[in-house]
């Protein structure tokens, strides 16, 4: 059950509810229509990078699935579905379009438009074409300006069936996870490629910002950053220290130049080194004016100061509970977290764009009862309705995920769907949190 005080603004008909996916984790499809390679299927290709060596060639075979899937996302009686764009599926190397890939999307779109599901669209969760990795990825500046013509002809191409536009999904998890930690694609593990890559990302998202609203004038443009809130393992100077350079790297590195036109100062005293090479007016180009602020979250961490990395994690000395991808489960941390950006930046609209958790999910006689994620959705909704008596300004929320998809580095092994897919038939199952979530969605209706 879903329980909100009456009062509560996430009935509000105004609120935006709806599920999400990703284009790599749930497409399949990957070598069809002209699609390009992008990293994920090279990053996926390389041993010991993914869980089982599991990759996307056939994922939830959405690609050829779409109609049964919308089906589906309209029958949770969602207002929106946020979706991705493969940039591999719908350009070519010479930046043309390849129209079936565009076609796909259109299709899509105009189905969900018909059902009266609103259409949120990012158009970067994470597969960049292979070709441009080759020449250096996001650490190489004219990836920027290659992602901005790709948001030229593809604003132009799918603007009239989009209502809200998201630049980028998670900047952190692409340039951190895939730059400088290497456990996501393409799996290079230096900061300063990290840093570097994350300042282009930016820079690409403020060269993006422009064109959509040519393009697309009728439609909301933001970008979506994932944060989890930073707490320190002890009182102690150090632990806290360790705390405040995790937040500021994980967190307000992304943030603060999106919202105040300038990386964090701290860095600039503590870890100079962690500062990216800044072209001369690129922080004005990443700090224009944003139409809302997503926000993914789903975890808190706590960290223990270490004497070379400064910081480490270590799991809550308090008693908690976890998820089954060992990610704490800390609603009132959301509450905070949204609280406290609130008091340290004059924030646009936010959406929850991404909330969620990972359960060892089994299909029982035609069931799966997903205790866990039903009592993590139902806390995660009163946390956002917290933070909005707190005066936090929050529009939507999107549950991650939609079904059960490619989780990345740990491929098809940890299920986030409201949706149970059964990979060997395709089948798809709705999970006890699907009707939850389904039956909460149309009594609001009601
Ligand atoms: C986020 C990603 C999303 C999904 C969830 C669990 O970091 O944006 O694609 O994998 O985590």
């Amino acid at each position: 059950m879903i329980k909100l005080p009456p009062d509560s603004k996430l009935l509000d008909p105004s609120f935006t509810f709806g599920v999400a996916t990703a284009s790599f984790q749930i497409e399949g499809a990957n070598q069809e229509d002209g699609r390009l390679p992008s990293i994920w299927d090279t990053f996926c290709a390389t041993p010991g990078k993914v869980f089982n060596g599991d990759d996307g060639s056939i994922a939830c075979d959405h690609y050829h699935r779409w109609q049964d899937d919308i089906e589906l996302i309209s029958q949770l009686n969602v207002d929106a579905y946020r979706l991705s764009i493969a940039w591999p599926r719908v350009l070519d190397k010479d930046g043309a379009l390849n129209d079936k890939g565009v076609q796909f999307y259109r299709n899509l779109l105009t189905a969900l438009k018909a059902k009266g599901i609103r259409t949120f669209v990012t158009l970067y969760h994470w597969d960049l074409p292979q070709y441009l990795e080759d020449l250096g990825g996001w650490v190489n500046r004219q990836t920027a300006y290659r992602f901005a013509e790709y948001v030229d002809v593809i604003t132009k191409a799918l603007g009239d069936l989009v209502d809200s536009w998201a630049t980028f999904n998670e900047p952190f998890c692409a340039a951190i996870l895939g730059y400088e930690y290497g456990i996501h694609a393409p799996g290079h593990k230096n900061h300063r490629l990290g840093r570097q890559a994350a300042h282009h990302i930016l820079l690409a998202h403020g060269l993006a910002m422009p064109i959509i609203r040519r393009n697309c004038p009728n439609s909301q443009a933001g970008i979506v950053l994932n944060m989890n809130r930073t707490y320190a393992a002890s009182a102690s100077p150090d632990d806290r220290f360790a705390a405040l350079i995790r937040d500021t790297l994980d967190n307000h590195f992304f943030i603060a130049p999106l919202l105040t036109g300038a990386y964090p100062k701290l860095l600039g005293r503590v870890l100079p080194d962690y500062l990216p090479v800044i072209a001369e007016g690129d922080l004005e180009i990443i700090a224009q004016p944003i139409d809302f602020l997503g926000l993914n979250y789903y975890t808190c961490n706590h960290n223990r100061f270490h004497p070379e990395r400064i910081f480490e994690d270590v799991k809550n000395s308090e008693p908690a509970e976890y998820t089954d991808i060992g990610w704490e489960i800390a609603p009132h941390a959301f509450t905070e977290l949204l609280v406290e950006l609130n008091q340290q930046y004059t924030l646009p609209p936010l959406f929850i764009t991404e909330n969620g958790a990972a359960c060892a999910d089994s299909l029982v006689d035609g069931t799966v009862d997903d205790d866990q994620r039903v009592r993590y959705i139902n806390s995660h909704l009163q946390a956002v309705d917290a933070a909005i008596n707190a005066g936090v300004d929050i529009r939507g929320y999107f549950a991650w995920s939609l079904m059960d998809n490619f989780e990345w580095a740990e491929g098809y092994n940890k299920r986030f769907g409201l949706i149970y897919v059964d990979y060997r038939t395709q089948e798809r199952t709705i999970k006890r949190s699907g009707h939850v979530f389904k039956d909460f969605l149309a009594s609001r209706k009601a």
